[in-house]
């Protein structure tokens, strides 16, 4: 495909804010891992932002930029830290509460640094998420009043620091299972529904309509309804801001979009696939809750569907048994342990199996999705890419889209889709793997 014209990209100049919703484990080990690589002290391995290059031009042109190099992303040392929580702890109490990190090699180090984050009163309902209380929450009664609360804190954050951009993530609890309803369609209803205090507008919907009326871009890493609904997609649009969710890929479902498209590709069927997850840390007392659980389940079983197509393949995918279970299991804290059991079969039906245990760390594979979001997403801000962002499919369960597309989730897919839009942005040839041009045959 032929080059485009570069868009034009507002430098990365100043600080950045990013404001997480939540300071637990995934925040905490997200802002505890910046600080360790601003100093040097660990590496930011699994970030593409850090560690990636992308191929430009031919094969044989041998250019291979770091992606930090190619597109103008802003700096470590620009990122500016802050979250609000229900509770109260700062994120150096959080960092040891969820012990992701080894405290004497990664958190006594930058405990002054850490110490200095302390959560903002959250908008905080227990409705919204049964198994947690905490008192570090706004007074006040009325969704309208929380949501505005919201917008100036987002104001104050920005001007105490000095910041010139901000970006929120949500990496707060998942919320109970709300599907989208009336009240969600305009903003006139959205906005109605917040006055009265509807059931149907959750806490991380008021996030999400403060940042968009702050020109805050916002990405959503848990698979709660949040934004994904017209009414806020249309504010985004309204207000040129960038948009995302849902879900952080980072476990199973990652593994999970690796190997069904290998199946299709070889089309090879699939009879069940059992995954079974245990996990201690509070997330997973969180998603205890059969209503919490609901809205992850979701998430997580869209994603076969989507890429098997069993409506096109009914003979390989049309029976599949697929089961979701998240187990809390407290003496594994953060470290999950997602069991699948893959039953497959091939060439005159034959029945195959494959069995994958992950022994993950939960928050050490969402960390740096949250760095390469936040980044990402303000280079989006910054060359003007309002509304649904969905190139950044790549870090999500369940990628929001826009109106009438279906989601992608295959992950090397979605990892194409992401370099092109990089190429894209920077008017760089497409890389379509086609390959001919390098044979005589593609030369005639
Ligand atoms: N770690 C992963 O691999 C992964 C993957 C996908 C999604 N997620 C999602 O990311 C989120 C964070 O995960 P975690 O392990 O850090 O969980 P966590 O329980 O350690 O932290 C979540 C924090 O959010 C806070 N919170 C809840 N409601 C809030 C509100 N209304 N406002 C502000 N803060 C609020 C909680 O008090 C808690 O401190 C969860 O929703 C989880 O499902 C995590």
């Amino acid at each position: 495909m032929a080059e485009t014209t570069p868009r034009t990209i507002a430098p990365a100049k100043g600080k950045l804010g990013v404001l997480c919703v939540g300071l637990g484990a995934v925040a905490s080990t997200f802002m505890a891992g910046v600080e360790l690589a601003r100093r040097g002290k660990a590496r930011p391995i699994g970030s593409l932002t850090q560690l990636a290059t992308i191929r430009l031009g031919k094969r044989t042109e041998n250019r291979t930029p770091l992606i930090r190099d190619f597109v103008p992303l802003a700096g470590l040392g620009d990122l500016v830290f802050g979250a609000w929580d229900p509770i109260p702890d700062n994120a150096y109490e959080s960092c040891l509460k969820c012990g992701v990190l080894d405290k004497h090699e990664h958190v006594e180090p930058i405990r002054e640094f850490l110490q200095g984050i302390v959560p903002i009163p959250a908008v905080f309902d227990q409705y919204y998420v049964k198994r947690l209380s905490g008192r570090n929450v706004k007074p006040g009664k009325s969704k309208r009043e929380w949501a505005e609360a919201l917008r100036q804190d987002i104001r104050q954050f920005k001007q105490a620091n000095g910041c010139d951009r901000m970006v929120v993530v949500w990496c707060a609890s998942t919320e109970i299972f709300i599907q989208p309803g009336a009240t969600h369609q305009t903003l006139a209803t959205f906005e109605q529904a917040m006055d009265a205090n509807d059931v149907s507008i959750a806490p991380s919907m008021l996030y999400a309509w403060a940042a968009l009326m702050e020109g805050v871009p916002f990405a959503n890493g848990a698979p709660n309804l949040t934004l994904d609904f017209p009414a806020l997609e249309q504010l985004a649009l309204d207000r040129r801001v960038a948009i995302g969710g849902k879900d952080f890929k980072t476990g199973q479902t990652m593994l999970k979009t690796v190997l069904s498209p290998m199946f299709k590709a070889r089309m090879l069927g699939v009879a069940g696939w059992y995954s079974t997850n245990i996990l201690g840390n509070r997330d997973g007392e969180v998603l205890d809750d059969p209503e919490s659980f609901k809205t992850k389940e979701e998430s997580k079983l869209g994603v076969l569907e989507y890429i098997l197509q069993p409506k096109m393949y009914p003979e390989l995918y049309g029976e599949l048994y697929h089961k979701v279970r998240i187990n809390y299991y407290p003496p594994r804290g953060d470290n999950k342990e997602g069991w699948d059991n893959i039953d497959i079969f091939g060439w005159c039906g034959y029945p195959m199996q494959i069995k994958v245990d992950f022994l993950c760390r939960d928050s050490i594979l969402a960390a740096p999705l949250v760095l390469d979001l936040a980044l990402f997403f303000d280079l989006a801000q910054r060359a003007g890419f309002s509304g649904v962002q969905e190139w950044l499919s790549f870090y999500f369960k369940s990628p929001q889209v826009g109106p009438g597309l279906y989601p992608e989730h295959d992950l090397f897919i979605q990892h194409t889709k992401l370099k092109n839009t990089l190429r894209y942005l920077m008017g760089e040839e497409q890389i379509t793997h086609l390959g001919v041009e390098y044979y005589e045959y593609g030369k005639e």
